[in-house]
């Protein structure tokens, strides 16, 4: 059974987080001297000199009318980026624990544990991207804390098979987070759906993909209370600022426009699929359900160079394991995918 208390941090379970100003007073005054803030303005048209709500309460309010989830089960962070690194402080004892990951993914999860100094076991997907089960229950030891599945994953494109995600829930007494940076362009039903069936399960999204809004670095943690408290009280306290959480509110009202350009990004990656499949150094395109794209190529480095001359800047992902010859292309707008595969043709 799941216990929160058993994979806490002892430092976090005994901490006594900030208190901010404005954590001490919540409502309406007409005189705010409590802050050392700048009671004149900011030297702009906009005014910025208030600390902004540390919890984020009016985006989160308009998160959960989306996404169908009671406020006390978000977490907003500085990108999905600070989600990862919070829990990772969280959660992991720096030198003692370990955590699992699924190579090839997304770069952060290695990154965030080698600064906390967490020890990483990996258990490689399979040759078609999906879990070892097997292998990653058998490296699970009492050290273990998070197991991070990437869903649809990155580099890779393919949504991970939501039995095997549920048999590690069902199995590991930890954190599973899944990540689902991609999950807008995926016609798979995102695992928010099964938050109350599984207390030790943490869903990343983030408004940096689908929503556009890669600047503002918003991102979101869905998970039970007891876990949302935790990174609530180990965040810094104002980690979303206030031009941040104004914008990420009012493009939360547009759902039309981002569902509008998610339609044209799956049109627009069909097309691509079919346009690189006519050119003979292209090896394969693994299915993708995210707005990028897994290709294998006979010469990665040599195309990725070619597209740098030309102005157009792709990832080589070819000295990843299992990605030996890839590149990761991200759909763009149609005139830029033209643009694209004009360039290939000229490849030799
Ligand atoms: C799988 C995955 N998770 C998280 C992120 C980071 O998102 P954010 O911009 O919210 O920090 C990325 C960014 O590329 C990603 O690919």
């Amino acid at each position: 059974m799941f216990d929160i208390n058993n994979i806490l941090r002892e430092n976090i379970k005994n901490l006594k987080p900030y208190s901010s100003a404005r954590d001490e007073f919540q409502g309406e005054a007409s005189v705010y001297l409590d802050a050392n803030e700048n009671a004149f303005g900011s030297p702009l048209e906009q005014q910025y000199n208030r600390y902004p709500d540390p919890l984020q309460m009016e985006v989160k309010k308009r998160l959960s009318d989306i996404k169908g989830v009671p406020t006390s089960n978000i977490f907003l962070g500085n990108g999905s980026d600070e989600a990862i690194d919070i829990l990772f402080r969280s959660f992991c004892n720096p030198g003692i624990d370990n955590v699992i990951l699924v190579p090839p993914t997304y770069g952060m999860y290695e990154v965030s544990a080698n600064i906390n100094n967490i020890a990483i076991q990996r258990m490689p997907l399979t040759t078609d991207y999906q879990l070892n089960v097997d292998g990653i229950l058998n490296a699970i030891n009492e050290h273990t804390k998070l197991i991070f599945v990437c869903s649809p994953n990155n580099p890779t494109g393919n949504s991970i098979n939501r039995n095997d995600i549920e048999t590690l829930l069902t199995s590991f007494n930890g954190l599973v987070i899944v990540d689902e940076a991609y999950i807008n362009f995926s016609s798979q039903q995102s695992f928010i759906e099964n938050l109350t069936q599984y207390q030790n399960l943490v869903v990343l999204q983030t408004l940096s993909k689908a929503w556009g809004l890669a600047g503002l670095r918003v991102g979101m943690a869905f998970a039970s209370n007891e876990v949302i408290d935790v990174m609530n009280k180990v965040k810094p306290p104002y980690n979303i600022n206030e031009a941040s959480q104004q914008l990420a509110l009012q493009a939360l009202q547009n759902t039309e426009q981002v569902n509008s350009w998610i339609q044209e990004v799956l049109q627009e990656r069909d097309k691509l699929i079919i346009q690189l499949q006519s050119l003979d150094f292209v090896l394969n395109i693994y299915p993708s359900d995210a707005n990028f794209i897994l290709v294998k190529t006979t010469d990665a480095r040599g195309i990725y160079n070619f597209l740098v001359q030309h102005g157009i800047i792709v990832r080589d992902r070819s000295k990843v394991e299992l990605c030996e010859g890839a590149l990761r292309i991200t759909i763009g707008k149609p005139e830029e995918n033209s643009k694209l595969i004009e360039t290939l043709k000229n490849f030799k």
